[in-house]
């Protein structure tokens, strides 16, 4: 079962490798009203790539493993900054 997740999730990012780029994270943010986004340095570190996040982009690849879910999402992100309170 996991290992089938997982192979549909590598699928996904084999097929479809320029949506996760072109998604408008930090517009998304801001259209549910997370504050805490300002920028793509809200989630990454030096450079916008999946190898270069920061605390908060790790947390969503952990929870995008977590739900098993085929990509992430930015409304995690709510859960993650009320837990920082
Ligand atoms: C809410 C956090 C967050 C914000 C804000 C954010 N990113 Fe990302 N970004 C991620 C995460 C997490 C990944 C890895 C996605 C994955 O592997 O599922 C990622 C991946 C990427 C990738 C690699 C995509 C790929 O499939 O290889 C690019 C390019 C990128 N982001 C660019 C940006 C740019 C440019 C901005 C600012 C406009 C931005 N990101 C803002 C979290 C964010």
């Amino acid at each position: 079962m996991r290992r089938t997740t997982l192979f549909t999730a590598l699928l996904a990012l084999a097929v479809a490798p320029a949506a996760q780029a072109t998604m408008p994270m930090v517009k998304k943010a801001k259209d549910l009203g997370i504050t805490q986004i300002e920028n793509c340095k809200s989630c990454h570190a030096e450079k916008n790539t999946k190898d270069s996040l920061n605390e908060a982009g790790k947390w969503m690849i952990e929870q995008k493993a977590a739900r098993k879910a085929a990509e992430c999402d930015v409304a995690w992100m709510k859960e993650y900054y009320a837990k920082k309170k």
